[in-house]
């Protein structure tokens, strides 16, 4: 099987100021944990070299030589500031439960199937991101849902984000009792679990989502001053209020005028991004997301309504906008990992990917042109990828993982629950790694991350799964 190979633009530009760096209340605390735990500075080694985040923050706050923590006001557009958005002080986060690697150092060791993250892939996604949020000047609220994962968050804090998206109350529990208090569950409110959004929302700022009557007047019922999102329909087509129509103005007003709840604007998801067929539509459909939205809350405001702020996004489209003009805030998720789908799109390259899954050839029949693999669909998922852009595959092989290059002709063509089929024959015993499709559902059949760097296995981080 020969599988379409897709023409890549070159991966987002690093911004010329970099990376911002971590604060040194950050570091001292990620340096004393890391010495009382016996890693200290110099790399001092019990089972795990602390990579990527913790061990810099360990050398560096245990040098002294910190940069000073970089205050939201030169990542955050002062309008969102006045009307109260929460700025997370990494400060006041509780230090992350690091799982310790007993006598394992390197990817061969590891039971197969297993879930691998690159820590400087991650950390590079994450800081391309954030400097584009600065560049654009608009805040940047990613969405967990990809990686579940308090260490990702945390780090995604420290490079300045403003709060959370989840899209689940279970998340929402997770991280809100981790010390993330500003949250929005990005999904249309589940009315039955009213009474269990009210629990979380006690202990965080928690943005709720609405693009009907009937679950405003439900959260009015609660009697909770709720933070709550209007949705708005930008060309997905698959929730939200027509940006177009009079039900728009109606909603908006019910919520601004509402004695309980409290409005905090205009929320839209370019989820059609994924239908793209290459970096210039995804520019397009950016630019649409962001006319609507700004057009819209133009006319509410001419009506009389307080918009307070415009939300967008998704990975493919922030990938591609050139301009946000208007906009408040972004929610992309996936970037944090990116997977074979983003790479097809056109978001990023193949060697931009954080997460891939290490499997081992279990079977090869013989005569056979394929052989099986440990990894089917409860370890790589059944998403086959964007059908316009490639025949149905469920993960493609890294040729060379270092270079970030794929396999041309090497893919998962089949899976049932634990066997994948690989398209080429391997002598059983063969470890490969593969690149997942939708590296967000991947990683959602796991309990943890092997982070790696290299191919040297540095630590093990848990991923908050649940409902
Ligand atoms: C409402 C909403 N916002 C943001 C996102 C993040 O999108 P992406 O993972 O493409 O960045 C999603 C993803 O499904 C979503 O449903």
């Amino acid at each position: 099987m020969r599988i379409v190979s897709p023409r890549f633009p070159p991966s987002l530009p690093v911004s010329a100021h970099g990376a911002p760096v971590a604060g040194s209340e950050v570091k001292r605390s990620f340096a004393k944990r890391a010495m009382s735990e016996g890693n200290g500075p110099t790399g001092a080694r019990s089972g795990s070299r602390l990579g990527g985040f913790c061990h810099r923050a360990a050398s560096l706050g245990a040098r002294g030589g910190c940069a000073p923590w970089e205050p939201s006001e030169r990542r955050h557009p002062p309008r969102l500031r006045a009307l109260g958005f929460q700025t997370f002080n990494a400060r006041h986060l509780p230090s992350p439960p690091l799982g310790r690697i007993a006598g394992m150092t390197t990817i061969y060791q590891l039971p197969t199937p297993a879930l691998l993250l690159d820590i400087d892939r991650l950390d590079a996604n994450l800081s391309q991101m954030a400097d584009k949020a600065h560049r654009l000047e608009v805040a940047l609220r990613p969405h967990i849902k990809t990686h579940k994962c308090l260490e990702v968050a945390r780090r995604q804090v420290e490079l300045g984000c403003r709060g959370l998206t989840v899209s689940t109350l279970h998340e929402a529990r997770v991280f809100s009792s981790h010390g993330f208090n500003d949250l929005t569950w990005a999904f249309p409110v589940i009315l039955n679990r009213i009474e269990e959004a009210r629990t979380i929302a006690q202990r965080c700022t928690l943005r709720l989502v609405v693009d009907s009557p009937t679950a405003i007047d439900a959260l009015e019922a609660s009697r909770h001053p709720f933070h709550v999102w209007l949705k708005v329909d930008c060309g997905y087509h698959r929730a939200g209020v027509d940006p177009t129509s009079a039900e728009a103005s109606d909603l908006a007003r019910r919520l601004a005028d509402s004695p309980t709840l409290v409005f905090d604007g205009l929320l839209t998801h370019s989820g059609q991004a994924y239908r793209a067929a290459g970096p210039e539509e995804l520019r397009q459909i950016a630019e649409h997301e962001r006319r609507v939205m700004v057009e819209l809350a133009r006319r509410l405001r001419a009506e009389g309504l307080a918009v307070p702020a415009l939300s967008v996004g998704s990975t493919p489209a922030l990938a591609a906008a050139e301009s946000l003009a208007g906009v408040d805030e972004i929610r992309p998720g996936n970037y944090a990992f990116f997977d074979l789908t983003q790479s097809l799109l056109g978001a990023c390259q193949p060697g931009d990917c954080a997460v891939s899954v290490w499997s081992s050839v279990v079977s090869r029949p013989a005569g056979a042109a394929t052989c099986v693999l440990d990894a089917g669909a409860l370890a790589l998922s059944k998403d086959s990828g964007p059908s316009h852009l490639t025949l149905p595959v469920f993960g493609r092989l890294f040729e060379d993982y270092s270079a970030g290059e794929l396999s041309p002709d090497a893919a998962v063509e089949a899976i049932s629950q634990e066997h994948g089929i690989l398209s080429q024959p391997r002598p059983v015993g063969t470890r490969v790694r593969l690149l997942p499709t939708h590296s967000c559902l991947t990683v959602a059949h796991y309990d943890e991350y092997w982070v790696v760097q290299g191919e040297e296995v540095v630590d093990r981080w848990k991923i908050w799964r649940g409902r």
